[in-house]
C-alpha cells in the first residue's frame, strides 16, 4: 500500500488521456494504493512564473497540490506524445516543484493514437524525472492506438492490457518499497 501521485498529461478537449489515467487509477486502487489524481485541466495552473518554493502567498489549491506531491511515495505520469515529446501541460505541472520529488521512484505511462504508444514522449520524460530526483523504473507502459483500446466511455476494450499492466505495477511497487525503506535511514541531502 502506497500513496501515489498520478499526473494527467493532457488538457485537450476530448482528450484520450483521461481514459488511460482513470483506468490506471482503478488499477492502483484495486491494489490498495491511495491515488492523488492530479489533473492539470482542473488545476488550470498558469504557465510557470514562480516555483512553489519562491511564492510568498501560494493559493490553497497550490498548497494542496504541493502537499500531495510531497506526500506521494511514487509518481505515475500519464503522458501523451506531442511532437515526440511530453506535453506542455505535464511539464508545466511538474516544474512547480523540485525537492518534493526527491528519492522516490516514477513509473511512466505513455499513449498515442499511433503505433508507437508515445515511447518518444516516455523517453523524454525519463530525463525530466531523473532531474527531479524521482528516477523512472526500468519499464515504462505504453498504449498504442489508444482510441481503439478504450471505448468512448473509457471502458477498456482490448483486455490484453489487464495482463500487460501487472508486471509494470509489480515493478513500480518494488521500487516504491525499496526507496521507502532506504529513506527511513535518511537521505544524502
Ligand atoms: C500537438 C500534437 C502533436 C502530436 N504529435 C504526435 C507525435 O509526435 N507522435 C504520435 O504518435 N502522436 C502525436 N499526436 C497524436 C496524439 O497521439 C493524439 O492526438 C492523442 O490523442 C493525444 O492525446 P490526448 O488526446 O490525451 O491529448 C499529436 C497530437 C497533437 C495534438
Amino acid at each position: 500500500m502506497a500513496r501515489i501521485a498520478l499526473i494527467v498529461g493532457s488538457v485537450r478537449e476530448n482528450r484520450q488521456g483521461i481514459k488511460v489515467a482513470r483506468w490506471m487509477e482503478g488499477k492502483l486502487k484495486s491494489r490498495d494504493h491511495t491515488v492523488y489524481f492530479i489533473d492539470p485541466l482542473e488545476l488550470n495552473l498558469p504557465l510557470l512564473n514562480k516555483m512553489y518554493k519562491e511564492m510568498t502567498n501560494p493559493t490553497s489549491q497550490l498548497v494542496d497540490l504541493r502537499n500531495k506531491i510531497n506526500d506521494a511515495e511514487g509518481y505515475m505520469p500519464v503522458t501523451p506524445e506531442y511532437n515526440h515529446n511530453t506535453s506542455a501541460a505535464m511539464k508545466n505541472t511538474l516544474d512547480y516543484f523540485l525537492e518534493e520529488y526527491y528519492f522516490k521512484p516514477s513509473a511512466i505511462v505513455s499513449y498515442s493514437v499511433g503505433f508507437f504508444g508515445g515511447i518518444n514522449a516516455a523517453q523524454q520524460l525519463r530525463l525530466v524525472f531523473a532531474e527531479l530526483g524521482a528516477p523512472s523504473i526500468p519499464s515504462s507502459f505504453s498504449i498504442s492506438r489508444v482510441n481503439e483500446v478504450f471505448d468512448d466511455n473509457g471502458k477498456l476494450v482490448d483486455e490484453r492490457y489487464n495482463n500487460r499492466v501487472l508486471r509494470f505495477l509489480d515493478e513500480f511497487e518494488w521500487y516504491i518499497e525499496a526507496l521507502k525503506n532506504q529513506r527511513k535511514n535518511g537521505t544524502p541531502y
